[in-house]
């Protein structure tokens, strides 16, 4: 039977790459699309229309009590994650969140402990570990190919959006917005991050959004330095500040080589490889050319049917909020943090063999 979902934020990210995903694994038999709801009534119809689902409901509550939804997509604006991702748990719902998984970390411990008692999964983005490309060069670190990581580098950027003011409001900011992808990808390769320091701020004080123009109160610039502990450290640049680049988004720079990622981490396109005893690059390419962000979804609904826990654990995306936050402090008060939290290794063993199945579903030339 497939798994019949409610989406929470009818916004951006819906009508692009989540319903494209949801129409794939619908073909496939694997997911229903059952409910949809927005506090903006012009999206709900919008979206009832093109999608003919049910989106005539009063609140959130009116989709997270229907018995005829099992799992919850939370694709609102980011201050609103941690509240609508703990009510969907707490009635028994399996939940996908988009990044950050909420934006205070109290709200974000509770959402780990409500998703640790619970038997429905918590699947938290970025999805950027589940990449072919990701996967791969995580064997390679695994495997000592490079030997031990002691140095990294990572970026990410744009222009920044012009839809959403939020982006530019308490609780947006291209940090939770960008940078988590980075600081997702470097903890996954590194392990956890033990101090950080942080060079956080506004760097474009007005911003053109939603046609009006706003006084920019979140971050749009940001350098974030991470200890690992041992001396070994990576740095994150990431911004709206960023009209275009030509450099790897992931830098890993082990004993005895070096692993380049080229594209962006949310959308690889292959990795160089360095081998100090070989004396030559490897080129990789992305095996998996269509390999959507969203992916956690899909992942999502294979680990539910399966019984298995996720790759990306709730734990990872609460210890980078922890960094996130942690970052932000730093460049306000000037000094090194410490932080707390960790998480568990990546495992894969829970992908199993869906890369088959994977494949087949994003490939166009197999549907
Ligand atoms: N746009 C992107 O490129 C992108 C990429 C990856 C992830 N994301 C993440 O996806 C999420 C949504 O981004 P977006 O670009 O679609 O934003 P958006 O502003 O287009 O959509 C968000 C929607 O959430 C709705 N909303 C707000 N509060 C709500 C509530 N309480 N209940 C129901 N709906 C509510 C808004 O009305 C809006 O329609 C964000 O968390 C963002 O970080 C966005």
């Amino acid at each position: 039977m497939p798994m019949r979902l409610g989406v929470l934020g009818l916004g951006s990210v819906f009508w692009g790459p989540y319903s494209s995903l949801i129409q794939r694994l619908a073909a496939d038999g694997q997911a229903e699309l059952v409910a949809g709801y927005d506090v903006d009534a012009g999206k709900r119809k919008a979206t009832a229309a093109r999608f003919g689902i049910d989106t005539d409901l009063d609140g959130p509550d009116a989709l997270l009590s229907r018995d005829d939804v099992d799992a919850v997509l939370v694709l609102t604006s980011m201050n609103e994650h941690g509240d609508l991702a703990l009510a969907a748990l707490e009635r028994g719902k399996h939940v996908l969140v988009e990044k950050p998984m909420a934006t205070s970390l109290e709200q974000a411990r509770t959402l780990v402990d409500a998703a640790a008692a619970s038997d429905r999964l918590l699947v938290c983005a970025p999805h950027i570990v589940l990449s072919p490309t990701y996967q791969e060069m995580h064997n390679r670190v695994r495997a000592g190919e490079v030997g031990p990581l002691l140095l990294g580098r990572a970026r990410y950027g744009w222009s920044g959006p012009w839809w959403g003011k939020w982006f530019y409001q308490p609780g947006g900011g291209s940090l939770f917005d960008l940078g988590v992808y980075n600081l997702t990808a470097l903890c996954g390769f590194f392990g956890p991050v033990r101090r950080v320091t942080a060079m956080v701020g506004v760097a474009i004080p007005q911003r053109e959004a939603e046609g009006e123009l706003l006084e920019v109160r979140s971050d749009d610039n940001a350098h974030v330095v991470l200890d690992f502990g041992d001396n070994r450290f990576a740095s994150i640049a990431c911004g709206f500040t960023i009209q275009k680049y030509r450099s790897p988004a992931i830098e890993l720079y082990g004993r005895d080589g070096v692993l380049q990622m080229l594209g962006d981490d949310w959308a690889p396109e292959g990795f160089e490889q360095w081998r100090n005893d070989r004396g030559s690059w490897e080129v990789v390419p992305e095996t998996d050319r269509n390999w959507p962000w969203t992916d956690g979804l899909r992942h999502l609904v294979d680990c539910a049917r399966r019984g298995v826990p996720t790759v990306n654990r709730p734990e990872h995306a609460y210890h980078a909020l922890e960094v996130m936050l942690a970052a932000k402090r730093s460049a306000e008060e000037g000094r090194v943090i410490e932080i707390e939290s960790s998480f568990p290794a990546l495992d894969y063993s829970a992908v199993g063999d869906t890369g088959a199945d994977h494949r087949r579903l994003h490939d166009p030339r197999s549907t």
